[in-house]
């Protein structure tokens, strides 16, 4: 199988938000794993109606499918590539601080290092989906907004020196690539272990934001279907589909 992530790449200095230009009408037309990167995006967009913040330093880029029939087979895909990312950012930083953050974010220790973020338009039974993904990589953690600071971190700061952030963005691809040719021969569910081993706050009690509700729970295992198990405070296991651990 021919790689196709990738193959064709437009590359921005300065733009609004690789998600939005991604899915905006100019490239309805480009080949199934487009990548459209940014050095700087001055309108990046977070999960949850947050914005990005996204200066020059970090890598911003997405990743577009154009005319995907199962939208939902592609949370297998965004975790797979979130695994990936961490495999590469282990190359830098120690193994047992860097763990993901269910479903898509990377932490070291308890910052955040890495997000990502799917945005899809639908149109009859076909999807355009954009993969988001923003990685902090030399960004200059102290010209972060004051109230973030305390929640983020970077590549570069961790590991003490400026990272070559081309050959990260090379490297990954070929990563990329690998995971998404087992994710098309639906080879998911080999990387599971992979990824219960490195979940962010296994075993312990987390806060959750559900339905603009917050719930406490313990983290038991990311399944097979990309849901979350959890355990409440009488012992009933539940799947959680949609939310987010605070
Ligand atoms: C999150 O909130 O954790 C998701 C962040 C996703 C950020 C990336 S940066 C590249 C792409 N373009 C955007 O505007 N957002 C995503």
């Amino acid at each position: 199988m021919k790689n196709l992530i990738g193959l064709k790449i437009f590359h921005f200095k300065k733009i609004s938000s690789t998600n939005k230009i991604a899915l905006s009408k100019q490239y309805i037309n480009v080949p199934n794993g487009t990548i459209f990167i940014a050095d700087e995006q001055t309108d990046g967009i977070g999960r949850k109606n947050r914005k990005w913040y996204s200066p020059v330093g970090g890598l911003y880029f997405t990743i577009l499918f154009n005319q995907v029939e199962q939208l939902e087979c592609y949370n297998k895909f965004s975790m797979l590539i979130t695994l990936s990312i961490r495999n590469n950012l282990l190359d830098y930083l120690r193994d047992e601080f860097v763990k993901i953050k269910w479903p898509n974010d990377i932490y070291y220790r308890d910052r955040k290092i890495c997000g990502i973020l799917l945005q899809s338009i639908t149109e009859g039974v076909k999807s355009r989906l954009a993969i988001g993904i923003g990685i902090n990589i030399n960004s200059n953690i102290n010209e972060f907004p004051e109230e973030m600071k305390p929640f983020v971190t970077s590549l570069s700061h961790i590991y003490g020196k400026t990272v070559d952030k081309k050959g990260f963005m090379d490297a990954l691809l070929i990563d990329i690539n690998h995971y998404y040719k087992e994710f098309v021969k639906d080879r998911f569910n080999s990387y599971i272990d992979n990824i219960n081993n490195c979940l962010y706050k296994k075993g312990q009690l987390a806060e959750f934001l559900i339905n603009e509700e917050n719930i406490n729970y313990k983290i038991l295992e990311v399944n097979k279907d990309c849901s979350l198990s959890v355990m409440d405070e009488r012992n009933h296991i539940t799947k959680i589909i949609y939310g987010e651990v605070i």
